[in-house]
């Protein structure tokens, strides 16, 4: 192989292997953080306590537009920790409008119900990682 095409293909490689390797990337559904407030959250071991906490706060709040199982104005949840990291769930929780108009994977959710966008529940950050402590519960 000639000289210059090695070069333009080693270029060609190492412009991919950057694009493909940022810290966060938002159209990786396991990568993207989302937009909001919360840029790192560490799970711990599960703790039921909440969990059942966060049940009660989703029969409230959620329940309108939500089901673990059927799809209903808003995405079914069963086997939300396993599609997207915790930190994007807690920031659509908390900064849903936000979210709908500007994270890539929140806009396509919001497209696939005719541009109607998550309601903003004014949840605090405790609630929220209650809900969150739930959804951890139906894997
Ligand atoms: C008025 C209806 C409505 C209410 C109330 C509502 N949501 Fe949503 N939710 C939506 C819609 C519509 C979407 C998808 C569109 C979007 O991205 O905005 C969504 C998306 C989501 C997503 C992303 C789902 C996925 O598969 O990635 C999560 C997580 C979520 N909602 C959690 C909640 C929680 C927790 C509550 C209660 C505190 C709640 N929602 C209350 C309508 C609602």
């Amino acid at each position: 192989m000639k000289t210059s095409i090695k070069i333009a293909l080693l270029s060609c490689c190492t412009i991919v292997m950057l694009q493909c390797t940022p810290t966060s990337n938002p159209c990786d559904p396991m990568q993207n953080m989302g937009i909001g407030p919360i840029e790192k959250l560490d799970l711990q071991p599960l703790n039921t306590n909440m969990a059942a906490d966060g049940k009660k706060i989703y029969d409230q709040l959620c329940r309108v537009c939500h089901d673990e199982i059927r799809q209903m104005e808003g995405p079914a949840h069963r086997g939300i920790m396993n599609r997207r990291t915790p930190e994007w769930i807690m920031n659509m929780m908390l900064n849903p409008k936000e979210m709908s108009q500007k994270d890539p994977i929140a806009k396509i959710l919001a497209e696939r119900v005719n541009g109607v966008e998550m309601a903003d529940m004014n949840l605090s950050e405790d609630e929220a990682r209650k809900i969150l402590e739930y959804f951890r519960t139906l894997e």
